[in-house]
């Protein structure tokens, strides 16, 4: 998987100097001509390395990617070897769900420049262009009850958040359950993917996908959800690079999975803090209600189970596991 190639370019992304060819071929117990084909394949790649017959190579401006070179400059060796990177897949879920049928262990992870068939919740499609947004798909394999599974989404916006405050310096808020808002537009998509063992009962995989729109600009959004959608770069006013924020997710993500069944303290109380639907006029259309008059209250907590409790005009409480639930003065409410 991981190639001469990478390891060079994390060599030259780390150095802001030249570095010369012959640290290179040492470095890597490779001869001088294997770095120079090297070069040659990253230069081919789109890659602007200048060279000098005295002081060796340099990079100039490298591009926005997450290939492997990009994310050994991250993260150890170990952990890039279980992530795929790929240019296009149809959905990084559906890849993830076929490696993890073959076998592959907890924290393998999906990613991709691009989804043909990007999915997201409820059959809808997750709009994925080129280039501008993370895709990316964890594998777990933990050791939970399939009623404790629904909370894995709740906590999963809680890392990402993170991941995004430590790599892109924005905090983003929680719009429950689990769609991350930045800048009042929805920047973030989690899709989870459970699947069971029939004889046992217990959950043989769960594949979560994070779709995260990172470099679009307003136009660059289909025109039917321009009012919803928005990127991490319209949220901050700057370009956001997205290898460093796939990177912190990985480690974020493999938090969250060592912390399962446990540590739901800290997600909570940050859950809690991070929901913009907390303490909001709320309208809420259940899941398998479609065409059914939406029902207006106040979210008035978020139980320890992530689930959100909800008073309705009426007085009544209800604790909502899953639906839709939209929050005043933000997009979508009805
Ligand atoms: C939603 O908000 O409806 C969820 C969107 C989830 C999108 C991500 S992108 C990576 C992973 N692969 C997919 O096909 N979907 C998820």
């Amino acid at each position: 998987m991981l190639s001469t190639k990478d390891y060079i370019l994390s060599y030259l992304l780390e150095q802001e100097d030249f570095i010369s060819g012959e640290i290179l071929s040492s470095r890597l117990e490779i001869s001088r001509a294997a770095v120079n084909t090297a070069v040659k394949a990253l230069r081919s790649e789109g890659y602007n390395i200048l060279s000098s017959t005295k002081k060796g190579y340099k990079i100039i401006d490298p591009p926005d990617k997450t290939g492997y070179g990009e994310l050994l400059h991250y993260l150890p060796e170990d952990r890039v070897k279980l992530i795929h990177s790929f240019d296009e897949v149809s959905s990084t879920n559906d890849t993830l769900k076929q490696l993890s049928f073959d076998g592959a262990p907890g924290g393998t992870v999906v990613i991709a420049d691009y989804q043909s068939k990007g999915k997201g919740r409820r059959g809808r499609s997750f709009d994925s262009p080129h280039g501008t947004g993370v895709y990316f798909s964890y594998l777990m394999r933990p050791s939970i009850a399939p009623a404790d599974a629904s909370q894995i989404t709740a906590r999963t916006a809680v890392a990402v958040c993170r991941a995004i405050r430590r790599s892109c310096g924005i905090d983003p808020q929680i719009k429950w359950v689990n769609d991350l808002v930045a800048g009042s537009k929805k920047v973030t998509g989690i899709l989870t993917e459970m699947t069971f063992e029939s004889e046992s009962g217990t959950i043989d995989s769960i594949v979560i996908g994070i779709g995260i729109n990172v470099d679009q600009k307003e136009t660059d959004f289909p025109e039917d959800i321009r009012d919803i959608a928005g990127s991490l770069m319209m949220a901050k006013g700057e370009y956001i690079r997205r290898a460093p924020l796939v990177a912190a997710l990985t480690e974020e993500m493999d938090i969250l999975s060592s912390s399962m069944p446990d540590g739901t303290s800290d997600y909570l109380s940050e859950y809690r803090k991070r929901c913009l639907t907390l303490g909001k006029e709320v309208s809420v259309v259940k899941v398998h209600d479609s065409g059914e008059v939406p029902r207006h209250g106040t979210a008035v907590d978020i139980n320890p189970d992530f689930s959100l409790k909800v008073r309705f005009e009426d007085g009544h409480e209800e604790d909502l596991m899953s639906g839709e639930v939209s929050v005043r003065g933000l997009y979508g409410y009805i």
